[in-house]
């Protein structure tokens, strides 16, 4: 799917509605694994790891934590840079592989915590193209006028379905998330073009066997010595496969966009490997300084991943307003993505942010009791509903006893 963007007519005005990305933020867990805490109990070094990978540690989630905890963090951060009430959005979408259930969504958790009771929610599973996938809709509702406000967050703790016995494949992954607010407005500019793209033929490379409409006992992958519920990953194809896609998605979104590599000041790859990453830079003709990496210090979160160094990339001015920059995505399904974005868009003014920012927290305090008193308030009415057969019954009796005096 190769995507131009028109902007159209909306329920929310007339002018061309284009979609900005106006409030971004991330949350990773506080402990740090480095790789030679890593190589305590995996047969692994430091040296093998930073020269294979280039990833030097990764953050685990504590057992508090979770893919929505860390997604609702990074939500609060990116409504407070663009100063917006959770009551003014109207759909969060999540991109994660690592849902706390099937369902209930992960972004339905986020959303009554949030306090967003205007919004619809639903996850996205597209791996480690997530987030790239989730702006996208996020951009075709607000164009389509559907929506005005929308939260993306990409958040990730596959700490939790490492196979810690696969040395391969447990050193590359960390826990944490990001998120974007994205806004309709008449500013020309913000997301300009994506591919978004499949190539299912690819699911025996990487995927997490688990509880799903096929019958476990005939899932092939496992007859291949995988783990039910645990990532299996063949690293070499899924390295192939993504040095070749990242030039060519790029260059297929710039052409969209009438643009050309050389007019991007930024690159925000997935955060898979650095050799990944100088693959892409030899293929596209770029300096490698163009690409945002902080894999060093977070390994590769998934979905999280682009929308943790972009919030890092646009903090220590990497990123500025006005930049044409690109993001790309690529891993399970297989799937990949490619995107085009003119970044900056005014933010709100300064002088009301205290107030809203009280607001927000308001906010988000009455979404926790809100949403135990509902939960609260189901299961009286549950419980009053029960007993209503037996009030009947008693009710019966007296009546059949009244007949009988
Ligand atoms: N420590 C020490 N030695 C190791 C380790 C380790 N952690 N892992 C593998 N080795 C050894 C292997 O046993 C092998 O030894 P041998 O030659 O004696 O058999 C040797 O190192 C080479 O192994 P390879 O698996 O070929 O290593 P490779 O250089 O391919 O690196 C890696 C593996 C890092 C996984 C790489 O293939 C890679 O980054 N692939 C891409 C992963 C990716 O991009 N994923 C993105 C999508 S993720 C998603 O969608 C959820």
């Amino acid at each position: 799917m190769a995507v131009a963007k028109r902007p159209s007519a909306t329920r929310f005005g007339v002018e061309p509605i284009y979609a900005h990305i106006v409030g971004w933020g991330m949350a990773v867990p506080e402990r740090i694994m480095t790789n030679d805490d890593l190589s305590a109990f995996v047969d692994t070094t430091n040296e093998w790891i930073l020269s294979r990978t280039g990833i030097r540690e990764r953050r685990i989630a504590s057992e508090k934590e979770t893919t929505a905890t860390l997604g609702l963090k990074a939500a609060q951060a990116a409504l407070d840079v663009a100063d917006i009430l959770p009551t003014e959005i109207d759909l969060v979408i999540c991109a994660t592989s690592t849902p706390e259930y099937i369902f209930p969504s992960t972004s339905s958790l986020i959303q009554a915590w949030l306090g967003a009771t205007h919004a619809g929610a639903f996850d996205l599973s597209a791996a480690c193209s997530g987030f790239v996938y989730g702006l996208e809709m996020a951009a075709g509702a607000i164009r389509s006028g559907s929506a005005r406000t929308v939260v993306v967050i990409g958040a990730e703790t596959f700490s939790r379905i490492m196979d810690w016995n696969d040395r391969s494949t447990c050193v590359i992954f960390g826990d944490g998330a990001g998120a974007v607010v994205l806004r309709g407005s008449s500013v020309e500019g913000g997301i300009l073009s994506s591919v978004l793209r499949s190539d299912g033929s690819g699911g025996d490379l990487l995927g997490v066997p688990t509880v799903g409409s096929i019958d476990i006992a005939s899932i092939p992958t496992l007859s291949e010595g995988h783990k039910m519920g645990k990532m299996f990953m063949n690293g070499g194809e899924v390295f192939k496969f993504a040095t070749r896609v990242i030039g060519e998605s790029i260059t297929q979104a710039l052409d969209i966009a009438g643009l050309t590599v050389s007019d991007l000041k930024a690159i925000i790859p997935h955060q898979a490997n650095m050799r990944i990453i100088q693959a892409a830079a030899r293929s596209l003709k770029v300096d490698e300084s163009i690409f945002v990496c902080n894999l060093e210090r977070y390994g590769n979160t998934s979905a999280a991943s682009i929308p943790i160094a972009l919030c890092e990339a646009v903090q220590t001015g990497k990123v500025k307003p006005g930049d044409p920059i690109a993001l790309v995505g690529f891993g399970g399904g297989l799937a990949w993505a490619a995107m085009v974005i003119r970044w900056g868009t005014p933010l709100p003014d300064d002088k009301t942010r205290l107030l809203r920012n009280q607001q927000r927290q308001i906010t988000y305090r009455l979404a926790w009791w809100r949403a135990l008193l509902s939960r609260a308030i189901r299961q009286l009415a549950d419980t009053l509903q029960r007993m209503r057969p037996a009030r009947g019954r008693m009710e019966r009796l007296r009546r059949n006893y009244d007949r009988a005096e």
